[in-house]
C-alpha cells in the first residue's frame, strides 16, 4: 500500500494491487438477518455464508491470493515423497528466516501439538507475552503452565503505546528466580499478539528476550502466524528500523529465534503451516512426530499446491506494499470510528479492528456477554460477521464457575486484499449507527452450552425482545434500503 498524498489532504490508503478475480456477495434483508442469526443460535460461528454480506470473522485461510501464487499451484509436483515442491518451500524459508531446517504441519495448532509434544513436560512452565486458544491448549494438554508476561500497557484496550505486545523482560528475570531456569519449557513470543487486539511487538524487545534467554538458557519459540502485520509496524513505528529492510527486519527474528512456528492460513496468504528451526538437535526431536501426526516430510498434511502457493507467498510477505495494505485498511476504519465516538482498541493493530463491547454496551453486564450481544446486534445492522472475543471464548473452571476475560471484544477481522474501502466504510457507517442506538441493545443467555469450546458450538438466546426492536429501529431509519 502506497503512501501517496492526496491534493485533498485526504488520508485514505490506496491498494497497490488490482483485482482480476470476484465473487458475489448476497446483502440479505434486515429481517432474514434476525432470523439468520436466531438459527444460528446467536452465534456468529454457526451462521451460513449465504447470508453473511462482509465476513469479518477471521484472516485464517481467506486472504486473496497473488496471481504469482495460483501460477506456482499450477507447476506443483504431487509425490508422496521427494516431490520438486517442497524444497522451493525450505528455499523460501531459508531466505526470509535464514532456517535451515523445515517441518511441514497441516496448520499452525498442528505446529503447536509437535512443539508441546517434543518440549512440554507435566510441571513446565511456559512464559510468553500472550497465549492464543490452540497454544494455550496444547501446553495445557501436555502438562505445561501458561504465564503471561505482557507489559501492562498491553492490557490498556485504549492506548497509543506503539508496541503493546512487548513482553516484560523483568517478569521473566523473575520468573527464573522464582522457578528456577529448569522449570521453563521454553519462552513463547507471539507476533501480532492475536487475543489483545492483533498488537505488535517491537524488534528491540525481541533482542532484550534473547538477551535474557541467553544469560538462562532458556528455548525461545516465535509463533510467526502474524508476522507480515508486525513486520510494518517494526518498519513504520520503530525508529531504528526505518532503514532496514522487511527481508533485514524478518532476518534478524530468525537470526534470535531458536524455534519459528506459523499458520500458513495467515502468513504467506494460503492454507498450511510448519516449524523452522537451524538447529538439528531440535528438527531430529520433532521429525517422527511429523510424520506420526501430519504425513511423509516433504507435504506434513498440505496439498502440493498450497506448498507451492506458501513458497511464494512467503516471498511476497517481503514487499512493504503487499504487508502494508491490511494495517493501512485497519487504521484507516480504526480511525473513522474514533472519530464516530466508537469504543475501540487502540492503537490500530494488525489482524481486524477490535470493538470494546465493554464500553460500546456499558449497561450489559459480562455475565450476560456484551461482546457475543455486540456480534449479533453488528449482523443484524449490517449483515456483517464478527467473532465474539470475550468470555463466551473463555470455558467455566472446575466448579462450573464463569471465567470473566480481561477484555470483552467483538474482532472484525480483515481479511487482506479482499474488501474494498467502501465496504470497509460501509461496515464503519452500520457500526455507527448501532453506536447511536446502543441503548436498544440487551444481552445473551446460553441454551446450549457445550464444555469445551463453547464458543464454536454454543447456542445463545436475546434476553428480551431487544433484537426485534433494534429492527425496527433500523426499518425506521432506513427505510426500504437493504
Ligand atoms: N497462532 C496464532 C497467533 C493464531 O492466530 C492462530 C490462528 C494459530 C496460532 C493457529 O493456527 O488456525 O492454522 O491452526 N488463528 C485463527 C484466527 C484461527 O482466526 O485468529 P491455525
Amino acid at each position: 500500500m502506497s503512501v501517496v498524498k492526496f491534493f485533498s489532504g485526504a488520508k485514505v490508503p490506496l491498494e497497490m494491487h488490482k483485482v482480476r478475480i470476484v465473487q458475489k456477495l448476497n446483502l440479505v434483508p434486515v429481517d432474514r438477518r434476525l432470523e439468520a442469526i436466531t438459527e444460528a443460535g446467536n452465534n456468529t460461528f454457526l451462521l451460513k455464508n449465504r447470508d453473511i454480506f462482509l465476513d469479518m470473522l477471521t484472516d485464517s485461510g481467506v486472504n486473496a491470493m497473488s496471481d504469482k501464487q495460483l501460477a506456482a499451484m499450477m507447476e506443483c509436483d504431487d509425490s508422496y515423497a521427494g516431490s520438486e515442491t517442497f524444497p522451493k518451500l525450505e528455499a523460501a524459508i531459508m531466505d526470509v528466516f535464514g532456517m535451515e531446517y523445515f517441518l511441514p504441519a497441516h496448520q499452525g495448532r498442528a505446529a503447536e501439538n509437535i512443539i508441546s509434544k517434543v518440549f512440554v513436560s507435566p510441571g513446565t512452565i511456559i512464559p510468553m507475552n500472550y497465549h492464543f486458544t490452540t497454544s494455550k491448549a496444547h501446553i495445557v494438554l501436555n502438562g505445561g503452565l501458561v504465564e503471561e508476561i505482557i507489559i501492562d500497557e498491553g492490557l490498556n484496550v485504549s492506548s497509543s503505546y506503539p508496541f503493546k505486545g512487548n513482553l516484560d523482560t523483568a517478569k521473566l528475570e523473575a520468573l527464573v528466580k522464582k522457578h528456577g531456569a529448569k522449570k521453563i519449557a521454553f519462552v513463547r513470543i507471539e507476533t501480532g499478539t492475536n487475543l489483545i487486539g492483533g498488537q505488535p511487538h517491537s524488534l528491540q524487545n525481541l533482542r532484550e528476550v534473547r538477551k535474557v534467554c541467553d544469560k538462562h538458557g532458556l528455548i525461545l519459540v516465535f509463533d510467526a502466524s502474524l508476522l507480515a502485520d508486525n513486520l510494518y509496524f517494526i518498519k513504520t513505528r520503530e525508529k531504528a528500523c526505518r532503514n532496514m529492510s522487511i527481508n533485514e527486519i524478518a532476518r534478524e527474528i530468525g537470526d534470535l529465534c531458536d524455534i519459528i512456528y506459523f499458520s500458513a492460513r495467515k502468513l504467506g496468504c494460503a492454507r498450511g503451516g510448519g516449524i523452522c528451526t537451524r538447529k538439528k538437535e531440535y528438527y531430529m526431536k520433532m521429525r517422527e512426530l511429523v510424520t506420526l501426526y501430519e504425513g511423509f516430510l516433504t507435504y506434513g498434511g498440505m496439498s502440493v499446491r498450497e506448498i507451492e502457493a506458501i513458497a511464494v507467498g512467503l516471498r511476497e510477505t517481503m514487499d512493504e506494499d503487499m504487508i502494508s495494505q491490511g494495517p493501512l485498511f485497519i487504521e484507516f476504519m480504526v480511525n473513522e470510528l474514533v472519530a464516530n465516538g466508537v469504543p475501540v482498541v487502540t492503537p490500530p493493530g494488525g489482524l481486524g479492528c477490535h470493538l470494546d463491547a465493554m464500553r460500546f454496551l456499558p449497561k450489559v453486564p459480562q455475565s450476560e456477554y456484551p461482546a457475543g450481544a455486540l456480534a449479533t446486534a453488528l449482523f443484524i445492522a449490517g449483515g456483517v460477521r464478527g467473532m465474539e472475543r470475550g468470555s463466551i471464548s473463555e470455558q467455566r473452571d472446575e466448579n462450573g464457575n464463569e471465567v470473566y476475560s480481561n477484555m470483552e471484544l467483538l474482532r472484525l477481522a480483515m481479511p487482506r486484499r479482499v474488501f474494498t474501502l467502501s465496504q470497509v466504510k460501509y461496515a464503519v457507517d452500520r457500526i455507527v449507527w448501532l453506536y447511536k442506538n446502543r441503548d436498544l441493545v440487551g444481552g445473551l443467555s446460553f441454551i446450549e452450552e457445550p464444555k469445551m469450546l463453547r464458543f464454536f458450538f454454543g447456542k445463545l438466546k436475546a434476553k428480551g425482545d431487544w433484537q426485534k426492536k433494534l429492527v425496527a429501529r433500523f426499518k425506521k431509519d432506513f427505510g426500504d434500503s437493504l
